[in-house]
């Protein structure tokens, strides 16, 4: 991990400066549950970026005037100043500062916003780590500006880790792997990797609408979900499950086989709420919407031999994956026949996305 500390420098030469990313969130096609260590996974997972979805944050840096031993930022989410954000960050901060040690050199406002609903059940936490991660890798490029491209990105996606696992995932697109694994050259536990393989026609175009079927607060962290993993009485065989996915999804991914994809990806939403279903304590996060929306979606791929599919974070929302040649089609069901098992009948249009871009 070394390799992520930057050379020391006596005096930090840049004054004062903004800057703004743009990060999607993902979604995982195989989960990540279960953590070690430092945000360590337990298992690789595989995710699309996605495009709508998105957190843009603008950090603005001003070097202090006189040194002090601690951090000094603003928060704003959404133009309103946001005190009940400021201790994530500031454990953040803490986490990566051995990695990033000019942060204690400068006082930061920082301003987010969402694309997408404050309250709709969509985690933001990999959104937001992304873009935070990504503004403080910009301040260290004004600061080191001969760090490669390579070295930018993935010191991003290791400092969102630190953040928020599933949040390495959403700096690049379109395909992020991240855990080692066998199947996958390069991957790593520390950051995530753009899927190294060329991708079949089949799936470089996939839409993903969210169903958001509970718009409510979390009933999980993630922190208190992936601690069920310890001890839980299936948790080796679910890690090497995830493995065994992860090396099948692979070989989906590239020879196109699309229904293999929908079995691999709908194993994977199931065995992630099967895992919270048999944890101690234990969480059920469908809701009943969520189980009429699965049947609907498996009663009209029977009838239509449609590829759409479906997959699940840890929550009530339904994510429905169809490749964009039945958009149209698709998209009429979703409005005459899941609409109506959604909280006020509200769902997002996305689709796969290139990953975090620099405003
Ligand atoms: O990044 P975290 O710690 O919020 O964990 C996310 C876990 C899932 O969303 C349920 C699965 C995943 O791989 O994204």
């Amino acid at each position: 991990m070394t390799e992520f500390k930057p050379n020391s420098i006596d005096k930090v030469e840049v004054d004062k400066g903004n800057v703004t990313w743009r990060t999607p969130s993902n979604i995982a096609l195989v989960k990540y549950w279960g953590k070690e260590g430092v945000q360590i996974p337990k298992n690789p997972s595989i995710s699309f970026t996605l495009h709508n979805c998105a957190t843009i944050t603008t950090l603005e840096f001003q070097k202090k005037g006189t040194f002090s031993d601690n951090f000094e930022f603003e928060f704003y989410f959404e133009e309103k100043i946001k005190e009940s954000f400021k201790p994530k960050i500031e454990s953040f901060f803490k986490r990566i500062e051995e990695f990033c040690p000019y942060l204690k050199a400068y006082k930061f406002i920082i301003k987010s916003e969402n694309t997408f609903p404050h309250s709709s059940g969509i985690a933001s936490s990999a959104s937001g780590m992304g873009a935070l991660a990504l503004c403080v890798m910009q301040l260290e490029k004004e600061i080191y500006p001969k760090i490669s491209e390579d070295y930018f990105y993935k010191k991003a996606s290791f400092l969102a880790r630190l953040g928020s696992g599933s949040a390495s995932r959403s700096i690049k697109g379109k395909l992020v792997v991240w855990g080692e694994s066998d199947a996958i050259p390069e991957s790593s536990n520390l950051y995530g990797i753009p899927f190294p393989f060329e991708v079949h026609d089949n799936f470089k175009e996939y839409c993903d609408t969210i169903l958001l079927v509970d718009k409510g607060q979390k009933q999980v962290s993630s922190t208190v979900g992936h601690n069920l993993m310890i001890d839980h009485p299936y948790a080796e065989r679910r890690f090497q499950q995830a493995n065994e996915n992860l090396a099948k999804i692979s070989e989906i991914l590239q020879n196109g086989d699309v229904k293999s994809f929908i079995k691999l990806v709908e194993e994977e939403a199931l065995a992630l709420h099967a895992m919270m279903l048999t944890s101690t304590p234990s969480f059920i996060l469908m809701k009943p919407n969520t189980l009429e929306i699965i049947n609907r979606i498996w009663k009209y791929r029977n009838e239509t031999d449609s590829a759409i599919c479906f997959t699940l974070d840890a929550g009530a929302n339904v994510h429905v994956l169809y490749p964009k040649s039945e958009e149209e089609t698709i998209k009429s069901f979703i409005q005459n026949e899941l609409a109506a098992f959604c909280e006020k009948e509200q769902y997002i249009h996305d689709f796969i996305g290139n990953g975090s871009e620099r405003k």
